[in-house]
This record gives C-alpha cells, sequence and structure tokens, in this order.
C-alpha cells in the first residue's frame, strides 16, 4: 500500500471532501487508517492523553513518541504533526526543531498555529524542503481556558485580515490550510480563493476537507464539555466503563479466569 502524498490529498480535494482525524496511540492509527486522507499527530495530546487543561504544556519529545508510533502503525494516511507551543518562535528554532520532529518520527508534513507574525517562519520552512501545514481562526496554542473560544469572522475587519492571512500564508508555500471556528461565509470565501485544500474545524461544510479530535467523536472523557462543531459517533466511556464493570465483578464472584484463561 501506497502512503498518501500531498499531491494525492491535492487531487482528491478536487473531487471529493478529505476526512481527517488525530490519532496518538498505535491501536487507534491501525483502525482509522484505513479510512481517513489524512492522520493529524496532534498537540491535542495534551489534553486527549495527559489530562492536561490546554496545550502549552506539550513537548517535542511527547510530539515525537506519539507521532513515532502513529507513523510506525499507519500505511495509508498522510500524516501532519503538530509542533508544540514555543518551539518556532524563530526561524532557526522552527528549522531546527521541524526537522527533529520529521527525521525522529518519518512524518511528511509539521503544522504550526499562524497568524500574520509567523509567516516568514512557514516560508522558511518551506525553502527548506519542509511541508508546513497552516492553522488559522482560533489557535489552541494561545488559549489558557479553551472554553473561552468563540468564532472568527464575525466583522468586516476579521473578514478582511483572516482572508489576507490566508493568501500570505498559501503564497509563503503552506501546502494546506486548517481553519478553526471561522465562520461559514468566511471559510467559503477563503475556500473559493485559495488552491491549496482547508481543512474545517468548526468551520462548516464550505471547506475542503474536516478535522475533530479523536477522542471527541468517541466521547472518551463525558467530563469534557465538547464545543458545538464537534460529533460524537460513539459512547466509549460508557463502553469501557461497563466492560470494567463486569470485568471487576467477574473477579470479585471467581467467574473469570476460568478454566480456558488457563495454563
Ligand atoms: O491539535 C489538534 O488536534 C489540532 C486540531 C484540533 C486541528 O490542532
Amino acid at each position: 500500500m501506497t502512503r498518501n502524498s500531498i499531491a494525492t490529498i491535492k487531487k482528491l480535494a478536487k473531487k471529493r471532501k478529505i476526512s481527517c482525524l488525530t490519532a496518538y496511540t498505535s491501536s487507534v492509527a491501525k483502525i482509522i487508517d484505513k479510512y481517513v486522507d489524512i492522520i493529524l499527530i496532534g498537540d491535542s495530546l495534551g489534553g486527549a492523553i495527559y489530562g492536561m487543561r490546554n496545550t502549552q504544556k506539550v513537548t517535542l519529545d511527547m510530539m515525537i513518541n506519539h507521532g513515532k508510533t502513529v507513523f510506525n502503525s499507519s500505511k495509508k494516511a498522510f500524516t501532519v504533526i503538530d509542533m508544540p507551543f514555543q518551539t518556532y518562535r524563530t526561524k532557526s528554532e522552527a528549522l531546527i526543531n521541524a526537522k527533529k520532529l520529521l527525521k525522529l518520527t518519518k512524518c511528511q508534513s509539521v503544522k504550526i498555529e499562524t497568524d500574520q507574525h509567523n509567516i516568514d517562519i512557514v516560508n522558511h520552512l518551506r525553502k527548506n524542503s519542509i511541508k508546513v501545514v497552516s492553522h488559522i481562526g482560533i489557535t489552541p496554542q494561545k488559549y489558557k481556558n479553551f472554553n473561552k473560544i468563540r468564532s472568527v469572522g464575525k466583522t468586516d475587519k476579521e473578514i478582511i485580515n483572516i482572508c489576507k492571512l490566508a493568501v500570505d500564508l498559501e503564497k509563503a508555500g503552506s501546502i494546506m490550510i486548517v481553519l478553526e471556528c471561522i465562520r461559514e461565509n468566511v471559510a467559503k470565501k477563503i475556500s473559493g480563493i485559495l488552491k491549496i485544500p482547508t481543512i474545517g474545524i468548526g468551520a462548516s461544510a464550505e471547506c475542503n476537507g474536516q478535522v475533530l479530535v479523536i477522542n471527541d467523536i468517541l466521547d472518551t472523557d463525558k467530563s469534557k464539555p465538547k464545543p458545538k462543531f464537534v460529533k460524537t459517533y460513539s459512547n466509549l466511556n460508557s463502553i469501557i466503563e461497563n466492560a470494567v464493570k463486569k470485568y471487576c465483578s467477574d473477579v470479585k464472584m471467581k467467574k473469570f479466569p476460568k478454566k480456558k484463561n488457563t495454563y
């Protein structure tokens, strides 16, 4: 099986919507690889795996460990890995860390959260043959409390700024762009202007594709409030809870292990 390249993704985006999910572990990567076009090893692993309140404490080493596992457990999906908070503050810091991340994980591209101040970093990485996915709109690394998020593109000024940023990031060499919590009319406008694929999260069906956090679609954590843009497709927390309850009861009642589980 050949792995999707960015050329494959761009070709597919002309025919149909692109699907992307996050993965952080081997077992999940193996399952989703058959179906999704892109796997994102997102720094959302801070909350999803490590129980952190935001992504600001996620380290390069954490990304390397999970990125390696996910890449090695997948065969088909195009792989994007997040550069964590404060690992791309200058051109040289970004280049050293992006090279390290891609060399050690073998992932095909990095994603960075972008604004008008780091367009030159995208350009610098691109010039050094690093494939960069930009991320605009709501950029979670800026937030200590993610419950405070709102949508982008309400005022004329916001619309002009976000469209200009998207165009500038494409010119700087981004291979793809994630639009997070951007209003539908603005996502439509950006997707219409750009040649590179737009991948939305809370940015309507007007994008070329969609991404969600795997833990959110599976509802692994009942206590976590979900933003409006999330759709849950399973109730994994209840499934796990019921299985664990049954196991503990079986152990107590001496229903497990049985002869067939015994050497
Ligand atoms: O870290 C992440 O999972 C992300 C997605 C939410 C786009 O950046």
